[in-house]
């Protein structure tokens, strides 16, 4: 989050400020995409006031909570393999108390209790408040679930701490569930309806992030692009709102329009679009302010019409070239990335050919790449045979992510020669003598530290480049300092 699921990320624990006052330790895993990671400060804001220090020390907890994801079959049997592993430090700690909340606690509710002896308490994305009573539940020796979806809970009203992080770049999250029902997708299920979160307390929450030095924020959603806001409530029932409801709603560009004028000097970005929601006003908004960076990561899933449709989702592959190109016209500087899945029920080898002349004509800066993987309750389980042989779904895999490969080198040679703002995020991971920040377009910058700190943004040279990394030297401050 980055869309998304940065391998580097998957299973890290999260530490926060620790409270004086407090005797308990919580220590929290989180897997699956950023608003998982995010959902994990608002658990550990909440618990904090409950008594809980976070703990990186998993042996040492009394509470080992584990924010779990459903999306693929794989990211599951991850979950498990540490649950055992919990198991066995239970059998030494017996007072250890283990929690499963997100996605996969949300999918399989009760079911956990019985097929997990080990866990003991249960709570899906929407009940996260809930949690000062089930504590209270699993420390008289009962255990608890909550896995209630709510229509009206974004969490508004909590302002998360944030865990492990680098103090420059924040997500703050802006919708919560998903109405789009693709086929093949758990989120709708697991993440219950679409609904937005006022804009006045996402107004407040970046304001706050400036005041305490942060420089980037993304906002973060299944889908920010169909942000609507009128007052609370369900997407699905702004049919039934009022007139006056309807007149001042907010829109997603009004939103980023909204943000950019509160916090001039802040980097906003966005993540997920979906193309069928994307409007030319927003990419219009985008144009209009220097702070909106230019980077759309506008997941297409398949080249090929029929796969398209068989998928739900809601455009042609005529209509995302349509888009593609307007983007090109309105913001010629704009990189785009994808998400692509081989191998859905029916996929022919005419439809991957599809889906790599998609990808040529678009030529995506990066891209996150997956094999289908049937996920229980979803149309497309119910209805679809997976009738793509395993092998082939990965060979067609290896296919697009060798095409990926190119495109992204194709990609990242285009910034050779040029000067370049970056925002410093930290010491690049192979060198102690480099900073690492991104420019606007999200790609990954590295050059030597000189006397430039964390934080700062820096007009850089690019003089070298990999298919993921820039290579470049530093010419001065930008003029956003
Ligand atoms: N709108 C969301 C999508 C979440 S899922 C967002 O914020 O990014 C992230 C990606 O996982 C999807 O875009 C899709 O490419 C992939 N994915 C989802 N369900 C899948 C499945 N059943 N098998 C394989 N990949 C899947
Ligand atoms: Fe999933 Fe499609 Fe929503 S991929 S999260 S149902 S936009």
């Amino acid at each position: 989050m980055e869309k998304i699921i940065d391998e580097n990320q998957q299973g890290n624990s999260l530490v926060l400020q620790q409270n004086k006052n407090n005797n308990r330790k919580l220590y929290i895993e989180s897997y699956g995409c950023q608003m998982n990671f995010s959902d994990s400060e608002i658990v550990a804001s909440i618990l904090s006031k409950e008594g809980f220090n976070t703990t990186q020390e998993m042996e040492d907890a009394d509470l080992v909570l584990v924010n779990t994801c459903s999306i693929r079959d794989k990211a599951e049997q991850t979950i498990r393999k540490r649950l055992e592993k919990f198991n066995a430090v239970k059998r030494i700690n017996p007072k250890m108390k283990v929690g499963v909340l997100g996605c996969m606690a949300e999918r399989l509710k009760d079911k956990f209790l019985e097929e997990e002896k080990i866990v003991d308490l249960v709570v899906g994305p929407d009940a996260y408040k809930d949690l000062p009573n089930l504590v209270q539940e699993i420390d008289q020796g009962r255990d608890a679930v909550n896995v209630i979806l709510s229509k009206e809970e974004t969490y508004g009203d909590i302002s998360p701490v944030r865990l492990n992080s680098n103090g420059v770049s924040a997500f703050v999250s802006i919708t919560r569930g998903c109405d789009n029902m693709c086929t093949f997708c758990v989120v709708p299920f697991t993440r219950g309806r679409e609904r937005s979160r006022d804009p006045q307390s996402i107004l407040d929450e970046v304001r706050d992030l400036w005041d305490r030095g942060f420089k980037e924020i993304t906002l973060l959603g299944q889908n920010v692009d169909s942000y609507l806001w009128y007052g609370g409530g369900l997407k699905k029932d702004f049919a039934k709102a009022t007139d006056i409801q309807k007149a001042t709603a907010v829109n997603f560009a009004n939103l980023l329009e909204l943000v950019a004028l509160a916090q001039p000097k802040m980097r906003i970005r966005f993540s997920t679009s979906n193309p069928q929601d994307m409007t030319l006003d927003v990419i219009h908004t985008m144009a209009a302010h220097k702070n909106i960076c230019n980077y759309i990561h506008l997941p297409v899933q398949s080249g090929s019409d029929a796969i398209l449709k068989a998928m739900n989702r809601l455009h042609t592959r005529a209509e995302y070239f349509e888009l593609i190109d307007n983007i090109r016209k309105i913001l010629p500087e704009c990189a785009i990335s994808q998400d692509m899945i081989t191998g859905f029920p029916t996929e022919t080898e005419q439809d991957h050919q599809d889906t790599l002349s998609l990808m040529e004509y678009v030529k995506y800066d990066f891209g996150f790449m997956f094999a289908y993987s049937e996920r229980p309750g979803t149309l497309a389980e119910r209805k679809m045979e997976d009738d793509v042989p395993e092998d082939v779904k990965k060979r067609r895999l290896t296919e697009i992510i060798n095409l990926q490969q190119k495109h992204s080198h194709y990609r990242t040679q285009q910034h050779l020669g040029k000067t370049e703002e970056v925002l410093i995020e930290g010491t690049s991971k192979k060198s102690d003598m480099h900073w690492m920040g991104r420019n606007s377009q999200n790609t990954v910058v590295v050059f030597p530290k000189e006397n430039y700190n964390v934080g700062e943004f820096v007009n850089v040279t690019i003089k070298d480049c990999t298919s993921a990394t820039l290579i470049g030297e530093a010419v001065g401050y930008s003029d956003n300092n």
